[in-house]
């Protein structure tokens, strides 16, 4: 059986799924039932300075974007970090990490800008035994209105001196959780690492509005008839934070930096790909708060059976593996075609293919031949763009069909080139014809 356990910054925990700050890792309550279920470690709910705790709203927090099944695709809040007493958060994170010596439980910490607040917090949770210290610069609501989360996370300079201040007055490692709600995750990330943190952690929430209601025209979710924005999260993000986990992976500034993945991981697979993509270890929120603690049995051993079956023996094994095969769209070799080819048997003729293809894309798929409905592929148009793949009811019943080199592609009148040819040298290219004149 594959070997899953995860040294992540030099934390041990029995495998790579920890749950993310939020409200499943409230208390200890939570903490307990999720190990007891398998979870390798948890990143508490964010911890807020000394003092009064800060005030939820009382109503809805939640908004929600579903498939046609009703399946949760995606998840807003407008929740703040915890609102309980710094304390309370304390006292039970020391108990819960003496009955749990092997799995991992990290603080995740929000105090005002000020060298003070962070050096007075600080020894306190080391006091607990907490492995280490996640620096929420992420949340995109109510408390960056009050100059904390991402309106740190979205000020690198900010980010750079707040991770020094906590390299300088704690021993524990410390991971930076970065903020999607910027436009490039490379500054952040070379912010923190510049201030010399030990890894990053990302994606936090991503600003939204998920709905208006249409009677009382208020964004919801409604709080007496107003809404505001809050984060998106759940399997709707997995996109944007596999993307911005392969742009730090790959930058050769932050090159090497762990880096903790986060955004929409719901089954073994989506953290395999995190972890592909040079992730390592994931964090969990929203799958956990839909499906419950157990889902970590499944990922557990979804991720244990794959590996078997691949013959990979640890997760070093997988983690970064993708990361070489991240390119800029300019390298992407052009002599490379695929073909669409439809499987006749698996077909159900709904037709969705030929109107995708014919309204959108290269009107290459037949609707009727000789008078009955026949969905086939016309090679001599079609171009590859994967589309009717995408729109197809079916699994599986559209693939893409390489053309092996020297086979006509019927739509150029040209066999395939076996040479790889990209863009910088491709002579529509101008910049790369100013380089040849
Ligand atoms: C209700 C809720 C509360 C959250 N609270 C926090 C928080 O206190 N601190 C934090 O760093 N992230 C918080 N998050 C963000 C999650 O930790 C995580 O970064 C985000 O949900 C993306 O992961 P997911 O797609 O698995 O949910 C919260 C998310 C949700 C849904
Ligand atoms: S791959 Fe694109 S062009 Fe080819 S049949 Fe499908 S939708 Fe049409
Ligand atoms: S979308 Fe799929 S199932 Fe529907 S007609 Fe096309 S190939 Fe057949």
């Amino acid at each position: 059986m594959a070997d899953l356990r995860n040294t992540f910054v030099g934390i041990k925990s029995p495998n790579p799924f920890w749950l993310a700050s939020a409200p499943p890792t409230d208390k200890a309550y939570n903490v307990e039932r999720a190990f007891k279920a398998g979870w390798g470690g948890v990143v508490w709910k964010t911890l807020g300075e000394e003092g009064p705790p800060v005030v939820n709203v009382n109503g809805p927090r939640y908004g929600a974007i579903w498939g046609a099944d009703r399946r949760l695709l995606g998840l807003n809040n407008i929740e703040l970090i915890t609102d309980r007493p710094l304390q309370v958060n304390l006292q039970e994170m020391k108990q819960v990490k003496m009955s749990w010596p092997d799995r991992a439980l990290i603080a995740s910490i929000m105090v005002p800008c000020q060298e003070d607040a962070w050096k007075a917090i600080l020894p306190l949770v080391e006091e607990t035994g907490a492995d280490g210290i996640e620096l929420n610069f992420g949340c995109p609501h109510g408390m960056s209105e009050r100059g904390m989360g991402s309106a740190v996370g979205q000020v690198p300079e900010y980010i750079e001196m707040v991770v020094r201040w906590c390299k300088q007055y704690t021993r524990m490692p410390v991971i930076t959780k970065l903020t999607p709600n910027i436009t490039d995750i490379r500054k952040p990330a070379r912010a923190a690492k510049a201030g010399g943190t030990d890894a990053v952690s990302l994606i936090n929430t991503i600003n939204s509005i998920t709905s208006v209601n249409l009677d009382t025209f208020s964004p919801e979710p409604s709080i007496d008839g107003k809404g505001s924005h809050g984060g998106y999260c759940g399997p709707a993000v997995k996109p944007i934070a596999l993307n911005m986990v392969a742009e730090i992976a790959r930058d050769p500034e932050t090159y090497g930096l762990p880096i903790s993945g986060i955004g929409g991981v719901t089954t073994w697979r989506d953290a395999a790909e995190f972890l592909a993509l040079g992730a390592g270890n994931v964090q969990v929120c929203t799958a956990a708060m839909t499906y419950g603690f157990k889902i970590v049995e499944e990922m557990i051993t979804g991720l244990s059976d794959w590996m078997d079956a691949k013959g990979h023996k640890t997760l070093d094994d997988i983690t970064g593996r993708a990361v070489p095969n991240v390119s800029d769209w300019q390298y992407l070799n052009l002599n490379y075609v695929a073909k669409a080819r439809i499987d006749q048997d698996a077909c159900i003729k709904c037709g969705r293919c030929h109107i995708a293809c014919e309204d959108t894309s290269h009107q290459a798929i037949t609707a009727m031949v000789n008078g009955v409905r026949h969905f086939e592929v016309m090679e001599d148009e079609c171009v590859g763009c994967n589309l009717c793949v995408n729109v197809c009811p079916v699994d599986n019943c559209i693939t893409m069909v390489p053309l092996a080199a020297g086979v006509l592609d019927q739509r150029t009148g040209q066999p395939v080139d076996p040479n790889y040819a990209n863009w910088t040298t491709h002579p529509n290219n101008p910049m790369s014809r100013q380089a040849a004149e």
